[in-house]
C-alpha cells in the first residue's frame, strides 16, 4: 500500500469535510492463471496487488452527502439530479450499483461523505472497477456497521458490476481483491468459492506487467459472446457449465458445433487443467514449470479462445525469446491491457529496456511497465 497516496486521501478528506475519516484501502489484481474460467465455474489463481484504491469515508451531517474522485477531479452528491443512469460510463455508476444491490437486500445505509484516490493504471486490466467497488462496501459496512460478511459483500460487488454497471463478468475479480493475502496466490474453484491461499515463493524473479496502453473495442462484446459460446455448449450437454464436462463428453459433439465454437469450449477445459498443475507448480517451488504453464495458457487465449490481440501477442513472443522471462502471457478478458511476465530480476532491465525500444519500432506506441507484488486485500487502514 501506497502510504503517500493514503496521506494525499486523508489530508483531502480532511479539508474538505474538516472531519476525520475511517479510511479504506483496496487493492487491484493481477491473474496468474486461469482466465476466462471464472464464469463457467471453473479454476482461478489471481492475488491482490500492491496498487489499488483509498477511501476515505464517512456518515454525512448534511443531506445526502458527497463523494469526490481526486483523480480525476470530480465529485457528486447523491441528491443531485439526474442521476447518472445504470450504465452510464464513469466512476460513478460503481458507487449507485453498491447502493442499488444493498437496497435490493433491504439494506438502506445512511448518506457518507467520501474522497477517494488510486494508483492502478487505468484500463490496464487489473480490476480497478472491483477495488472501488469493493472499497466502497467494505467502507459502507463499516461504518454503518451492516454486518455484511467479506463474500456477502464479494456478492454485492459482483452484482453491482453485473446488473448496475452492465459487464457480464465473474467473480474472480472482486473475490481477488477482498480476499488477497501478502505474498499468496488464491486458488479459487469459482463454481464451490472455496480457496486455497497458496505461498508463492519467487526467489531471484519478480512479476512485470506490460501495459500494451491498447484497449479495442471488441472487449466488450467479444468478452460477451465468448460467455455465450460456453453457456450454449453447456446447455447442449444439459450441464449447468463446462466445469461438469471433460474432453470425451464434449467430443461426443464435436461434429454438431462449428470448429471455432468446440476450440473455445477445449481452452477452457485445458486452461482448468493448467490451473491444477500451476497449483502444484508453485506448491513444488517450481517456477519453470509456472513460467511454462503461463505461455501455454496465452497460446490458447489467442489460438482457440481468440481474445488476444497484436500487441499482447507482441509482447508474449518478445517475453518467450527474452533471457530471463519464465513466463508470460495476457490477462484478464483480453483484446489490450496488460501481459503479466515472470522475469528474473537480474534478467529485468535489459528485459525492459528492449521490450519497451521494440514495442515503440513496431507499434510506434510508449510501453508502460509496472512491477507488482502480492498484497493483502480490503481492509481498514489504521
Ligand atoms: C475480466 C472479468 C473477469 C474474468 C476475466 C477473464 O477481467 O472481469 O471476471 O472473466 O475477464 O478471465
Amino acid at each position: 500500500m501506497d502510504q503517500g497516496l493514503v496521506e494525499i486521501v486523508r489530508s483531502s478528506f480532511l479539508s474538505h469535510f474538516g472531519k476525520k475519516p475511517t479510511l479504506i484501502w483496496s487493492p487491484g489484481r493481477i491473474n496468474i492463471i486461469g482466465e476466462h474460467t471464472d464464469y463457467n465455474q471453473g479454476f482461478v489463481m489471481p492475488a491482490a496487488i500492491d496498487r489499488g484504491i483509498v477511501m476515505a469515508i464517512s456518515q454525512a451531517q448534511n443531506g445526502r452527502g458527497q463523494w469526490i474522485a481526486t483523480d480525476v477531479k470530480d465529485s457528486y452528491s447523491p441528491d443531485s439530479s439526474p442521476s447518472p443512469t445504470p450504465k452510464s460510463s464513469g466512476w460513478k455508476p460503481y458507487l449507485l450499483g453498491i447502493l442499488s444491490e444493498l437496497r435490493k437486500k433491504g439494506i438502506q445505509p445512511g448518506p457518507v461523505d467520501v474522497v477517494f484516490s488510486g494508483n492502478i493504471p487505468p484500463g490496464a486490466g487489473l480490476s480497478s472497477s472491483a477495488a472501488l467497488e469493493n472499497a466502497f462496501v467494505f467502507g459502507l459496512n463499516e461504518i454503518y456497521k451492516l454486518g455484511l460478511s467479506p463474500m456477502e459483500m464479494v456478492h454485492i460487488s459482483h452484482a453491482a458490476e453485473q446488473d448496475y454497471v452492465g459487464v457480464r463478468c465473474g467473480i474472480m475479480d472482486p473475490y481477488a481483491s477482498m480476499f488477497g493475502h501478502a505474498g499468496k496466490a488464491i486458488f479459487l474453484d469459482c463454481r464451490s468459492l472455496v480457496s486455497e491461499m497458496i505461498p508463492v515463493h519467487l526467489e531471484d524473479c519478480q512479476w512485470i506487467l506490460l501495459d500494451t496502453g491498447v484497449q479495442h473495442s471488441l472487449a466488450d462484446s467479444a468478452y460477451n459472446q465468448r460467455r455465450e459460446v460456453c453457456e450454449a455448449i453447456a446447455a447442449r450437454l444439459e450441464v449447468s457449465s463446462l466445469r461438469e464436462i471433460d474432453l470425451k463428453q464434449l467430443d461426443k459433439i464435436r461434429s454438431e458445433l462449428p470448429e471455432a465454437d468446440y476450440q473455445k469450449a477445449c481452452f477452457v477445459l485445458e486452461e482448468n487443467g493448467r490451473v491444477l498443475k500451476a497449483r502444484e507448480a508453485l506448491k513444488k517451488f517450481d517456477l519453470l514449470k509456472l513460467g511454462e504453464l503461463m505461455y501455454e495458457s496465452h497460446e490458447g487465449l489467442s489460438k482457440l479462445y481468440e481474445v488476444s490481440c497484436e500487441e499482447l501477442d507482441f509482447l508474449v513472443d518478445l517475453a518467450r525469446e527474452s533471457d530471463g522471462v519464465l513466463g508470460a502471457r495476457m490477462m484478464g478478458g483480453g483484446f489490450g491491457g496488460c501481459s503479466l511476465n515472470l522475469v528474473d530480476v537480474n534478467k529485468a532491465h535489459a528485459f525492459l529496456n528492449n521490450a519497451r525500444k521494440r514495442y515503440r519500432e513496431r507499434f510506434n506506441l510508449d510501453m508502460n511497465d509496472y512491477s507488482v507484488s502480492i498484497t493483502s486485500g480490503c481492509r481498514l487502514v489504521t
